[in-house]
């Protein structure tokens, strides 16, 4: 079995050619931005207007199993003031009297439809409505570094990668940019607005959270994906191609982000690497220290994080979102704002996520003192049913837990903060 994997050092040495080429390909001028055709969705009054904005789609995919409970949240907060935007998922439902959702799967083939398994699902709700979801289809089973292989929803949604450009551009023609989010995605526009303001949208660019399965490099799709027009365009060209619109090579595969970034590589659209821009987890489940694939987050701004529930959007959008913020939002502003202010001595019914070294102790205050004497630990957590104590030197906020109390060393942390600074420069990836 392909097992999802971080990049590593071959990773690295592919980071620093993508930087030496991107870096070749930055124009010093900013890029102007022709009138586009009027929003598919007028914005209240209330919302900041923007050049660019109007020339992007947003895609928020979803499916049946989940359309009505995680997307309407979204309408109200992270969509309110995108003037473009569908919702894709696997059946033609209205979520607002004036709202449907496309069904991107209906271009696919009849044959497909009528015999694969990962249609089950979709041919019963299309024959009987959203009440022939059995208890089953809506059971959200557990992650697996293969998915979550007993998941009616997650089965079908690989098929949603392929079809959606298409219909993203039926949606919306004469965009330069296509923003493909999930439904527990969040993003945080001004950052991403200016992100892209970076780029000559007349080139082929995808970004996005860099992934591996086996040698194939992709964007992952819920830290959510940006693709310019051309992009989109040549890889829609080059799909129409094959005799079967890649529907063996989808069904041979688990993954179908990565099915699209294999597509996109044959469409000769090589993946910007995004990260740590654009995020896999919720702003708790994020080290804010360390460096990856040679980048250290600090001075970047934030543009996406990922696995949030609705009440993580509202909270997210009320500390992130909205206009008249001014500057970008840096790594480090979320550390001092969201982070900080939750890391204390001692925190009980919290788990820390620390992962590092796990020893057995009597106590609490036993594995504060494990931390203590390891001069690098930021961080530890007793299991009280058990009676173990991890240490880690990494610094994570983590959740609630009935049985588990943490601890930070807040000192350290501050001390760690400090060296990493002020950011006199955002660091940007393209
Ligand atoms: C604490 O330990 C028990 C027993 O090993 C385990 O079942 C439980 O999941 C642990 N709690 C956490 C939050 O890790």
């Amino acid at each position: 079995m392909p097992r999802l994997r971080p990049l590593t050092l071959l990773a690295t040495l592919l980071t620093l050619f993508t930087l030496y080429t991107l870096h070749n390909h930055l124009l010093p001028t900013p890029f102007t931005h022709k009138p586009s055709s009027p929003p598919l969705h007028p914005l209240p009054l209330s919302c900041p207007t923007h050049a660019l904005l109007n020339n992007i789609l947003v895609v928020l995919k979803t499916g049946v199993t989940e359309s009505r409970t995680k997307v309407p949240i979204h309408l109200t907060t992270t969509l309110r003031c995108i003037p473009n935007y569908a919702i894709f998922s696997d059946y033609i439902e209205p979520l607002t009297p004036t709202l449907s959702t496309h069904d991107v799967l209906s271009s696919l083939s009849p044959a497909l439809i009528a015999q694969n398994p990962d249609f089950d699902l979709y041919r019963r709700v299309h024959a009987a409505g959203p009440s022939a979801l059995t208890p089953a289809d809506l059971n959200p089973d557990t992650n697996t570094p293969i998915g979550k292989p007993n998941n009616p929803g997650w089965k079908l949604d690989k098929w949603k990668f392929l079809p959606m450009l298409e219909t993203a551009l039926a949606v919306k023609p004469d965009a330069e940019w296509y923003v493909f989010m999930e439904a527990d995605t969040f993003i945080v526009w001004e950052n991403l607005l200016r992100w892209l303001e970076r780029f000559d949208t007349s080139e082929k660019w995808y970004l996005g959270n860099q992934m591996q399965i086996v040698d194939a490099i992709f964007a992952h799709g819920g830290s959510g994906f940006i693709l310019s027009r051309p992009a989109v365009e040549a890889a829609v060209e080059r799909r129409k191609m094959s005799s079967d619109g890649w529907e063996r090579a989808v069904m041979e595969h688990w993954a179908g982000d990565c099915m699209l970034g294999l597509l996109l590589e044959d469409a000769g659209v090589p993946l910007t690497w995004a990260w740590p821009m654009v995020q896999i987890a919720p702003p708790g489940e994020m080290d804010y220290f360390s460096r990856g694939y040679e980048k250290r987050p600090w001075c970047y701004p934030v543009v996406s994080f990922h696995h949030l529930d609705a009440r993580g959007v509202a909270e997210l959008e009320g500390l992130l979102g909205g206009s008249g913020k001014g500057g970008v939002v840096l790594w480090r502003d979320v550390f001092l704002e969201m982070v900080r202010p939750q890391v204390q001595s001692v925190r009980m019914g919290w788990d820390n996520l620390a992962d590092g070294d796990v020893v057995e102790v009597k106590s609490f205050a036993a594995c504060r003192g494990v931390c203590v004497r390891e001069a690098l630990c930021l961080q530890y957590r007793f299991n009280e049913t058990d009676g173990s104590c991890a240490t880690s030197k990494l610094l994570m906020v983590g959740r609630g837990a009935a049985d588990v109390a943490s601890g930070w060393m807040t000192e350290r942390i501050d001390a760690v903060a400090g060296s990493l600074g002020e950011c006199r420069e955002v660091s940007w990836i393209g």
